[in-house]
């Protein structure tokens, strides 16, 4: 670590002091931002971190649906996501508008949205998940017909989980996309005695070779395992850096070293300073959507966090 990034730390954590804040931080985020954050998980323990939280101001260092998230479930605190532009290509494959319409098409539909989607889309939806607890949030409804939206590979596995068929929307992770069966099957060749681990976001060619289909923090909880030596890994490269700081001694292999989501890069240890300088970019939801939003997600926290 250079001079420059010492004293920035000095000063992130100074004035994050000062200013009562938390900083929470996802998975995939760079090495740096991970060790100077209070909590790194995945979106489901990044959620309920945001709700527990007694800090007056949240530092998201993720991508804007997570930030927003917080700010549905936490209207009175400030939400601070350092870079504005750190999207969710994925979220933005569903409008609120294109969502009514399909709406339309099925009445009776159960409305189920992954966490990676809009406040607006939340609002228009019965109840939200995440990747660590789809499978318990299906098996939870008892609706006839369910529409979920926006992943649609999140939706074939769970979908394969439950045995419950669903009316999907064809977003997908143009990040988890870029992960390839045919890679998989040269690395397995390579690592014969590699656990393979990817995420319900990959394509299902590729959850069909794995041993596994996890979250990020499910990865993560895997890896710790006695009997997990060597992991073959299918999803965001950002992982890799807290796999292996945990896991001295244990092998990980990325499937692609492409697998880069650029939203999640473009927060750095600057742009978390400036944040907490100008207590700005500030994610609020506005409270006619805030409502709505909340109330999807607060049928997912109750329904709690079965893996
Ligand atoms: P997790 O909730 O598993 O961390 O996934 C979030 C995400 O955006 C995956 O691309
Ligand atoms: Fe969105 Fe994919 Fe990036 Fe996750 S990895 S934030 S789903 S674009």
């Amino acid at each position: 670590m250079g001079n420059r990034d010492t004293e920035l730390i000095k000063e992130i954590l100074d004035l994050k002091t000062r200013r009562g804040a938390v900083i929470l931080a996802h998975n995939y985020q760079l090495g740096e931002i991970q060790d100077i954050a209070d909590f790194v998980g995945d979106s489901l323990e990044l959620s309920q971190r945001a709700a527990e939280t007694g800090a007056s101001v949240i530092v998201f260092c993720g991508v804007h649906f997570m930030a927003e998230t917080a700010s549905i479930l936490c209207p009175d605190k400030v939400v601070l996501l350092p870079d504005m532009n750190a999207g969710c290509p994925m979220a933005d494959m569903i409008t609120p508008d294109r969502l009514r319409e399909k709406k339309k098409e099925h009445p009776r539909a159960a409305v189920v949205c992954y966490i990676n989607s809009s406040a607006e889309v939340k609002a228009e939806s019965d109840i939200c998940c995440t990747s660590a607890n789809a499978v318990g949030i299906i098996e939870s409804l008892d609706a006839q017909e369910i529409l979920f939206v926006p992943d649609q590979y999140l939706g074939l596995y769970v979908s394969a989980r439950t045995g419950k068929e669903m009316i999907l929307w064809p977003g997908f992770c143009p990040t988890h996309v870029r992960i390839t069966p045919e890679r998989m099957e040269e690395l397995r060749q390579e690592y014969p005695q590699a656990k393979i681990v990817v995420h319900p976001e990959c394509r299902p060619e590729v959850i069909a070779l794995a041993d596994e289909v996890l979250s990020t923090g499910g990865m993560l909880r895997y890896a710790r395992r006695e009997g997990v030596r060597e992991m073959i890994v299918g999803t965001e490269v950002g992982i890799i850096y807290r796999l292996r700081k945990e896991n001295p001694g244990k092998r990980f292999i990325p499937v692609s070293e492409q697998a880069i989501c650029p939203n999640m890069k473009l927060i750095t240890l600057e742009k978390v300073l400036w944040s907490l300088e100008e207590m700005n970019p500030e994610v609020k939801v506005a409270e006619r959507i805030r409502l709505g939003a909340k109330a999807a997600v607060d049928r997912m926290l109750r329904i709690g966090p079965k893996r």
